[in-house]
């Protein structure tokens, strides 16, 4: 954190094209039922949530199987204590790269309502500018009741994600980026929040996050199949290309470092914890909350990047390079 005059951010270049509409009237019907959709749903973080109800439990906030280290032998050796300052440590770094992703996401979509240019892609992109601005808030408000101390900074991967599609000037990329799979991977990991966290708040945030997040994630299986059904080859391939980028890095996840030293583990220990986590992934033995986000999480990238016509023969074995199975 930054002090003094200061401001706490960065900059990112920017070049966008706004287009200017002369004609109102309603051009896509399915698009326009998603923009009334949005409407009604909307929700108050302030007043919606029951921020009042108590913390049960032992003090952790998000399941114990989610933090990396539990049922190894570091786990086994730490006190009672100490596992719940590490879950806690773990749930305010994962909720830090949350709460940046619904800031970067609300820039991201204020650049869409200006460069799409269909009449309700517009009215639809400027709800999700208000979700996301919600999501930020009510995430911020979450960090304040439950965790003290400042979040972690932007992580690596978010940030570039962020800044690369903030700085890429086509709505397409964007969408692919954002919309199609940033937002696939949100739908995911907020359904198992909502599920499996330990504290009732935090599943009642996820619930309301995860209501708008499936509509978002429509917003791409509505609006990029006639894109890429009408795309020259070139861009057939640039839209494929940056669809295995944004899987990449979406995918890549990243290491809570940082909370891991906090709690005095040694670069050694470190390296074991970062090799076995990598080993699991590779399709070692999972716990059940991750196995059961693993396998939602690739049904719904595969549907859907079938479903918008960007699922090639092309990329298929960058998919499987990811983990990701193809078949039916
Ligand atoms: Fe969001
Ligand atoms: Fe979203």
């Amino acid at each position: 954190m930054e002090h003094g005059h200061q401001i706490d951010g960065h900059q990112v270049e920017t070049r966008n094209t706004a287009h200017f509409r002369h004609d109102y009237r309603s051009d896509g019907a399915d698009l326009r039922r998603l923009y009334e959709q949005a409407k009604i749903d909307q929700w108050n973080a302030a007043r919606d949530i029951d921020w009042d109800v108590p913390l049960e439990g032992d003090g952790g906030l998000i399941s114990d199987d989610l933090v990396d280290i539990h049922g190894t032998r570091f786990w086994g050796k730490m006190s009672e204590a100490d596992r719940v300052e590490l879950n806690r440590r773990i749930t305010r770094w994962r909720l830090s790269t949350l709460v940046q992703g619904e800031h970067g996401a609300m820039l991201l979509c204020s650049q869409l309502v200006e460069c799409v240019q269909g009449q309700d892609a517009k009215l639809f992109q400027s709800t999700q500018v208000a979700d996301e601005a919600r999501h930020n808030e009510v995430l911020q408000r979450y960090l304040e009741l439950r965790l003290d101390g400042d979040i972690y900074p932007v992580g690596g991967n978010v940030k570039e994600i962020f800044d690369t599609l903030l700085s890429t000037s086509s709505w397409y990329l964007k969408t692919i980026g954002l919309q199609l799979v940033a937002e696939t991977f949100a739908v995911s990991l907020f359904r198992m929040l909502a599920e499996s966290s330990k504290d009732a708040v935090l599943r009642q945030v996820c619930r309301r996050i995860l209501q708008d997040e499936a509509r978002h994630m429509g917003f791409a299986m509505l609006s990029l199949p006639a894109m890429v059904a009408e795309a020259s080859e070139a861009e057939h391939r640039e839209m494929e290309d940056f669809a295995v980028w944004a899987l990449s890095r979406t995918l890549g996840g990243i290491f809570p470092l940082a909370a891991y030293q906090e709690m005095g583990f040694a670069k050694a220990d470190l390296d074991e914890i970062k090799q076995f986590r990598r080993e699991r992934a590779a399709g070692g033995d999972e716990t059940a909350f991750r196995k059961y986000f693993r396998r939602d999480l690739h049904d719904g990238l595969v549907r859907n990047l079938r479903k918008v016509g960007l699922l090639s023969e092309r990329i298929a074995p960058n998919l499987q390079s990811f983990g990701i199975k193809l078949a039916a």
